[in-house]
């Protein structure tokens, strides 16, 4: 039996990805979304509800997660966890319009968008989002889950436990440590290590030294 990708979701995160899939060549079989209506196909791809990729045959399936990850607005961690408690698994993607490493690992479900950059020896865990023009430097750890907004610098030696959301175009700079369950907002340079639970909203300061 052929292989059936199917992608969850149908937000603008889901519709990067459909773009993704297309410039690789992945053919989506079934978009299954929450919003289900059987009459409904986008851009030629039939709708599934989750109920219905939950009867699809686990061995022949492979999921892609199209729900991005904001805090308290989505469930991208509880669907990956869902879905894999039922034995599906996630394809991990990587844009060919990104640069990652050869020493780079990638687990499973993770996704480095258009225009982001993995240095050396950095090591991402499952269910990543490393999203469009963010860049990774070397020997970084991302934790499970964490979202990597769009234009986002990560310095090198920088490690980021799970389920961490860092907002777009924030700087981390090198060999800092950030909790897990973390917000950074949009625009923030972190130069201190944060606990686990931050909530980081502004870092604007100026400082003539
Ligand atoms: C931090 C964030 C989640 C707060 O959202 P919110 O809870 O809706 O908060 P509000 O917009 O009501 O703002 C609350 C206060 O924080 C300030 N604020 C919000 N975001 C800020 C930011 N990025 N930097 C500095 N201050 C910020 C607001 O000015 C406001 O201040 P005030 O109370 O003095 O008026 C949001 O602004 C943010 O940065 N989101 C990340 C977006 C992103 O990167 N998306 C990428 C998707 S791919």
């Amino acid at each position: 039996m052929n292989n059936k990708v199917v992608l969850i979701g149908l937000g603008g995160h889901a519709k990067v990805i459909l773009a993704m899939a297309k410039e690789k060549k992945i053919s989506i079989d079934a978009i299954a979304t929450r919003d289900f209506n059987p009459e409904k196909e986008f851009c030629g791809i039939p709708l599934i509800s989750d109920e219905e990729l939950t009867k699809y045959p686990i061995e022949n399936t492979s999921l892609i997660n199209g729900i991005g990850a904001i805090p308290n607005q989505s469930n991208h961690k509880e669907i990956f966890l869902s879905f894999r408690s039922l034995g599906f698994s996630f394809l991990t993607l990587i844009s060919d319009h990104a640069w990652v490493d050869e020493s780079v690992t990638l687990k499973e479900g993770s996704i480095v968008m258009a225009g982001a950059i993995v240095q050396a020896s950095t090591v991402i865990a499952e269910n990543v989002i490393v999203n469009t023009g963010a860049i990774i430097d070397h020997d970084c750890y991302i934790g499970s889950h964490t979202h990597i907004c769009p234009g986002v610098t990560v310095c090198g030696g920088v490690s980021i436990s799970e389920n961490v959301f860092i907002g777009a175009g924030s700087v981390i700079i090198p060999n800092l440590e950030i909790g897990s369950d973390s917000m950074i907002a949009a625009g923030c340079t972190i130069y201190k290590s944060v606990s686990d639970w931050s909530k980081i909203v502004s870092t604007a300061s100026m400082r003539i030294m």
